[in-house]
């Protein structure tokens, strides 16, 4: 069987970007035959980007949990859980840690992007840097090593973490056995990265985001407010960079995507395409809506599944790291 498995740091409001990159194909791929499939909620990761803001990573959580089961997870089939309901991930972050080299972390993008930013205004390098962020990588690594995931379906931001996955997963199976299996990255082509309103990836940290499960009228507002550029209805219009394109892309089969470049090249207007677009979401996304509005009315019935879910993702971790204990010289614990 292949193990396929995926997070969602709780740190927000889930968002279009989230689900074609992550929540989606990994929902898939939870239905094929010969694949256990494990999701969960990253709320360690979350204190990184939100310390001080404990409302909101609770209040994250219970939403992405209820988009996961509204999208159409499984509870009963696959393993879903919360990340701080399992403590031997810490416990091995700090295994992992030992194993990897500060340089491998100094090259990780989102540590470089303050580091840089900071050097560009004349600050000190790591300044306003927690060891967290630092630090980031290797706990994500203990999210995947510890379920020994094949395939790790995410969006192209998150390659280069899967890849120090590998790095971290091989110094350790080469300095104590082979304990671990070294993932892979699953990106779906053509929505590797999906913009934002703006045209630029779609993000929490740009404010650029539209939510999943918006009323269906604010949806249609938002999307009304997608950048375009100023070509007249009647002019031929680029699918190139064209962000509204990009959108419609990752929700609609090969033809209806030919069908809109052809009317691009027509010239169709753009409030036309984003009245297209809207439908075209609306059409995948109401379905789940009107389940993910019940789902979050009841958070002690998404308590309950979690915990189901802890105890299943408990019954691979505990003895797993028990064997991570002993291989590297502590005691098992009793
Ligand atoms: P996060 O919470 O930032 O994003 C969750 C998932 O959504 C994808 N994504 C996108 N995909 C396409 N287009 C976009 N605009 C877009 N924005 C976000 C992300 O690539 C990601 O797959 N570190 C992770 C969470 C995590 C994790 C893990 C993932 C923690 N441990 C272990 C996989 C395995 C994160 O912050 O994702």
């Amino acid at each position: 069987t292949q193990r396929v498995l995926t997070g969602i740091t709780t740190s927000g409001t889930p968002h279009l970007g989230n689900y074609v990159g992550a929540i989606r194909p990994t929902v898939r791929a939870s239905r094929l035959p010969g694949v256990e499939s494990f999701y969960f909620l990253a709320d360690y990761h979350a204190l990184i980007k939100t310390s001080g803001d404990p409302a909101r990573v609770q209040r994250s959580t219970l939403e992405i949990a209820a988009t996961w089961l509204a999208c159409g997870l499984d509870p009963e089939k696959v393993t879903f859980y919360r990340q701080s309901d399992i403590p031997e991930i810490p416990e091995l972050t700090w295994m992992l840690t030992c194993v990897t080299g500060k340089g491998l972390l100094n090259r990780a993008h989102a540590y470089k992007a303050s580091v840089d930013k900071n050097t560009e205004s004349g600050a000190e390098p790591d300044d306003g840097v927690t060891a967290g962020l630092f630090m980031y990588p290797v706990l994500m690594a203990a999210d995947i090593l510890m379920f020994n995931a094949h395939q790790v379906p995410v969006g192209r931001d998150q390659i280069q973490h899967i890849e120090m996955a590998r790095d971290i997963a091989a110094s350790y199976n080469h300095l104590y056995g082979e304990h671990f299996t070294l993932p892979e990255a699953a990106i779906e082509d053509n929505v590797a990265t999906l913009p934002g309103l703006d045209g630029r990836k779609m993000s929490k940290s740009y404010d650029n985001t539209i939510p999943l499960f918006v009323p269906r009228d604010q949806l249609k507002k938002l999307i009304m407010g997608i950048v375009t550029d100023s070509r007249a209805p009647g002019e031929p219009k680029s699918t190139e960079g064209s962000a509204l394109f990009q959108l419609y892309q990752a929700f609609a089969s090969a033809e209806e995507t030919a069908a809109l470049a052809k009317a691009y090249a027509d010239g169709i207007a753009w409030g036309e395409a984003k009245q297209l677009l809207f439908e075209r979401l609306d059409r995948e996304i109401a379905p789940m809506r009107e389940v993910y509005e019940g789902l979050i009315q009841d958070p002690a019935r998404i308590e309950k599944t979690l915990k189901m879910g802890a105890a299943k993702a408990r019954a691979i971790a505990t003895p797993f790291t028990q064997r991570l204990r002993h291989a590297v010289g502590l005691r098992a614990l009793d």
